[in-house]
């Protein structure tokens, strides 16, 4: 099958401030391609990192056959590089596959195409005080349609990038907004997986909470009475002993790893732990909020807006779970815990 790119020229590791990573593109060396068609994928496997020509009937493009993944390589202290949970991203790309009629690519070939990139690309991992290998798989309709059906081919890949923290306030509390004018799913919609879609509907509305000096928005349901999630992370609330988080029934939210880790996490610790609908009033009465996402890793809410009125959460600062759930996830991640749910696994040194 014919494959051809128009390079990128990689940013020389020497080049990059690793000091001061924000959450953006920097070019590394290699990506990983694979082709679907004629029914069947072809692995290209690791080349150059490079431009794609599309086709301008490409079904990605008119019809938003287009999902993504989001994980990250980090480098413990033994200088050994770790994962987190890949599986779960091989199987909820999946998911979102059977979900947008895409072909999947077979679990074992997603986690060996994240393997090879990040080794690849393993000049690229920061230290861990700088950041992470953010890394980013890809599947997209490349074949003309016209009318609005499956494409006949796709593009799978995988390119990393060097990143520091999501949110640029790091591991200390956010302000969110609560919309009642915007809305990010509805129940039988595709909330529930990596829709690249679900990610354009939510840029003007957090355009408009960060011209307001938000971090993002948390959202509601379609009739406004229960939590979703944020943006680009789960959302958790917890008064006295319970932990609550919005539940996965209704397939609005996206079934984050992290928040499935923290539910397991706080179940060991003794929390009274609920996948239920966490209903608008109970900000008020909140003893602490956060947020959990690859990206976000956990994330303490300081304060909410809702209706013009800003509602502090606790005392504003870092809940005391915020802190613990950060604490044992970063530790296991990083192989400094014991990882008995096996999340953990070590693709090599740097
Ligand atoms: N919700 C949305 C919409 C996301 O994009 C993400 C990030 O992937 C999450 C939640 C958190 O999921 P995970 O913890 O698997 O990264
Ligand atoms: C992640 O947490 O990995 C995500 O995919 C969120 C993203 C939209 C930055």
């Amino acid at each position: 099958m014919a494959f051809e790119t128009k390079p990128i020229t990689p940013v020389p590791p020497a080049e990059i401030d690793f000091d001061n990573l924000g959450f953006t593109f920097i070019a590394t060396e290699k990506m990983w391609v694979a082709e679907y068609a004629g029914g069947k994928w072809t692995t290209h496997g690791l080349v150059p990192i490079g431009e794609f020509w599309t086709h301008p009937a490409a079904g990605a493009l008119h019809y938003g056959q287009a999902l993504f993944e989001g994980a990250k390589a980090r480098l413990n202290d033994a200088g050994e590089i770790v994962l987190f949970r890949i599986v779960d991203n091989a199987r909820r790309m999946a998911e979102g596959c059977r979900r947008l009629m895409m072909p999947v690519y077979e679990e074992g070939e997603f986690v060996e195409a994240v393997n090879q990139t990040v080794l690849a690309n393993k000049a690229y991992v920061p230290t861990d005080e700088q950041g992470a290998l953010y890394i980013r798989p890809v599947m997209f309709a490349s074949a003309p349609v016209l009318g609005v059906k499956p494409a006949e081919e796709y593009i799978f890949l995988v390119f990393v990038s060097p990143v520091g923290p999501y949110f640029k306030e790091g591991f200390s509390p956010i302000r969110l907004k609560i919309s009642k004018e915007f809305h990010r799913a509805v129940a039988g919609g595709v909330g529930c997986v990596k829709a690249a879609g679900n990610y354009a509907a939510g840029m003007y509305p957090n355009s408009l909470a960060k011209a307001d000096g938000y971090a993002e928005i948390l959202y509601l349901d379609a009739d406004n009475k229960h939590f979703e999630e944020v943006g680009a992370a789960n959302f958790f609330l917890r008064k006295g002993e319970e932990l609550a988080t919005p539940s996965l029934d209704d397939k609005t939210i996206l079934p984050g790893y992290t928040r499935d880790s923290v539910l397991q996490l706080a179940s060991e610790e003794g929390l009274n732990v609920g996948a239920r609908d966490v209903m608008l009033e109970e900000l008020a009465g909140a003893d602490e909020c956060f947020c959990t996402g690859t990206a976000a890793v956990i994330t303490p809410i300081g304060s909410v807006e809702l209706d013009g009125a800003e509602i502090t959460i606790g005392d504003g600062g870092v809940g005391k779970f915020s802190q613990i759930f950060y604490d044992q996830l970063n530790a296991i991640m990083l192989k400094e815990a014991e990882d008995k749910y096996g999340w953990v696994t070590t693709i090599g040194k740097k």
